[in-house]
């Protein structure tokens, strides 16, 4: 589990819809301190003027937020600096012109878009990995966020492009740093409401799709608290082996060959009878081992 008292850095947070923000909470109700980043100043303001209304004063007072460009190589590094010492890092970045690199046709001659894409949500990882490892002096662990790279959805083009190399320089990453005692591990995320998803176009259409291939239920609000989860895991003690991967966090809709058949969809709420079995099944377990303890 997370360090208790030990420093996160969890970068990428817009508002309280952002998967940094589920993250960040969550590394927090297990004890960890978390320092956020924000792209950039106009975007902090942003963030406490519009971006998080749902909390309380007490809640925004609480949170230490930086500005951190990860195009901006000085920024990366000056950010590590002035932090010190940490235990793991959340990239949850990512970034490609809708107009140019998501449209209904891949083909783009944009290839200063193309190339920006690309830095934002690929090439960055491996600069914040080179400065963020050298403050991990007992080893750690940098998690960032990917989406179905093997498949090629509609619109995602060059996102998907750029999450499939995201994948392959975890990996690179992964046997660089390891000698460090530094893993390096992404999350495959199934589609989830954030700034970021509303701006691919027919974002709609991809959360009507994981209706019809995931095998369980997928809520595109809730399931964040899900991906927030595995982070956790990710970052912390129980994850100690596990480096190089890209770990699916999907509802399993990328281990699936095609739609569901109707009879195969998830039951919304597990029928009344089903629970009662499980709730008695527990109590007959618990009696169980009471018994072998007493
Ligand atoms: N929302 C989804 O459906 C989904 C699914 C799988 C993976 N992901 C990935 O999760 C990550 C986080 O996205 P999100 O969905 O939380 O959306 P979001 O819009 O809340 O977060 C994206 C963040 O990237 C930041 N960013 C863009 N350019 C930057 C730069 N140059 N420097 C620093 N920060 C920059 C933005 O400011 C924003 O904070 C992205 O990599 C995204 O591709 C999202």
């Amino acid at each position: 589990m997370i360090k208790k008292g030990g420093t996160y850095v969890v970068m990428g947070l817009l508002n309280t819809d952002s998967i940094a923000y589920a993250a960040g909470k969550m590394i927090e109700s297990f004890g960890g301190q978390v320092i956020y980043t924000v792209q950039n100043e106009r975007l902090k303001k942003i963030f406490f003027d519009r971006g998080c209304t749902d909390l309380s004063q007490e809640e925004k007072d609480a949170m230490d937020i930086r500005y951190c460009d990860v195009t901006v190589e000085n920024e990366v590094r000056n950010l590590f600096k002035d932090i010190g010492e940490i235990n793991g890092v959340v990239h949850s970045i990512g970034f490609a012109n809708p107009k140019t690199c998501l449209g209904d046709k891949v083909y783009t001659n944009h290839f200063d878009d193309i190339k920006q894409g690309f830095h934002i949500s690929c090439a960055s990882l491996a600069t914040v990995a080179e400065f963020a490892q050298e403050h991990m002096s007992k080893g750690g662990s940098i998690v960032t966020l990917s989406f179905a790279s093997q498949l090629a959805f509609p619109y995602y083009n060059w996102m998907g492009v750029n999450k499939a190399a995201l994948e392959a320089l975890v990996r690179a990453l992964a046997r660089e740093y390891g000698r460090e005692h530094v893993r390096v591990n992404a999350i495959s995320a199934g589609p989830l409401a954030t700034k970021a998803a509303k701006s691919i176009p027919h974002f709609a259409h991809l959360a009507r799709t994981w209706k019809k291939i995931s095998p369980l239920p997928w809520d595109v609000i809730r399931d964040k608290q899900e991906v927030a989860n595995a982070v956790v895991f990710l970052l912390g003690e129980y994850s100690k082996k596990i480096t190089g991967q890209t770990i699916y966090v999907d509802g399993g809709a990328s281990s699936v060959g095609g739609e569901l058949l109707p009879h195969e969809r998830p039951i919304k709420t597990m029928p009344a009878k089903r629970k009662a079995e499980a709730k008695a099944r527990l109590a007959r377990m618990r009696a169980l081992q009471k018994n072998k303890s007493g």
